[in-house]
């Protein structure tokens, strides 16, 4: 039976696309270090049909820290795995976006540089085409960036095409424009306007809390955090990123 693994496997994306794998015969390792990006219970209730499912394992590691020998030999993986986010990308955050983006890629790609895969496939974003020449835009155009997100996922992309030149293997980079759709990360702008509500805000008195600065999770009564009164205007709500 085919393993594919899938990185960031409790995420939005990810946690879909394990289900589906595994409703096309496949065996799926998920891999994720449920980051505080939001709030990680979300994530592992993203993962319960999955987890339900004989042919499905969850390994718990930090892509850019932790030892991934632990990773299994698998015919695909998909990367998915990442901080994701534009405008909190900005200032001293970006230290997590070159870990979890760029980083963790590498590691990743080394750690199946000699592995028989049959494919590699990199989840990238209609980021890296920042201020395109000309809309529609093609493929092939120039990218460049405008954001430093934009910059950390066209760096995974250019590292993953280097190893696949250098290793010959099939490598696809895919690059998302604004997904939709249930799970949506609490952050994105369709899950907001959905209606879901917020469970807290950040007060402008926060230290260190800037409009474009991370509002990351944090449990109820936690400095520097509030519960959303009705009709509040939070960070979140200023904000719009994929
Ligand atoms: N959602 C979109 O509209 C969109 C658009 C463009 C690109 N993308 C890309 O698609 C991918 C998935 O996005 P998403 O919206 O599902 O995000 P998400 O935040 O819901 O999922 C990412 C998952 O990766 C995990 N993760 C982060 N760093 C890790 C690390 N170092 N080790 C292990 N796990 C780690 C997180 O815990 C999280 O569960 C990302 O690479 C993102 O850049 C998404």
């Amino acid at each position: 039976m085919a393993v594919a693994l899938v990185t960031g496997a409790a995420g939005f994306i990810g946690s879909h696309l394990s289900e589906r794998l595994l409703a096309e015969g496949l065996d799926v390792v998920g891999v994720d270090a449920f980051t505080d990006t939001y709030d990680p219970a979300l994530k592992r209730a993203n993962l319960e049909t999955a987890k339900q499912h004989p042919r499905f394992r969850l390994l718990e590691l930090d892509l850019a820290s932790d030892d991934l020998t632990a990773l299994p030999e698998a015919q695909v993986v998909f990367h998915q795995a990442a901080e994701a986010g534009v405008r909190p990308s900005w200032g001293s955050e970006f230290q997590i976006y070159v870990e979890r983006n760029i980083l963790a890629t590498q590691r990743l790609l080394e750690r199946y540089r000699e592995a028989g895969l049959e494919r590699f496939v990199y989840a990238s974003s209609s980021s890296v085409y920042g201020e395109a020449e000309r809309w529609p835009t093609p493929e092939s155009a120039l990218p460049r960036p405008v954001s430093p997100y934009g910059v950390s996922k066209l760096a995974g992309e250019h590292l993953a095409l280097l190893y696949a030149r250098q290793t010959g293997r099939p490598t696809v980079a895919l690059r998302y424009f604004t997904v939709y759709g249930p799970r949506q990360r609490p952050d994105m702008a369709f899950h907001r306007f959905a209606g879901r509500k917020s469970r807290y805000t950040a007060t402008a008195a926060s230290p260190g809390i800037s409009p474009l600065s991370r509002t990351r999770w944090r449990p109820a009564g936690a400095p520097g955090l509030r519960r959303r009164r009705r009709g509040s205007t939070t960070w979140e709500e200023a904000r719009s990123w994929s």
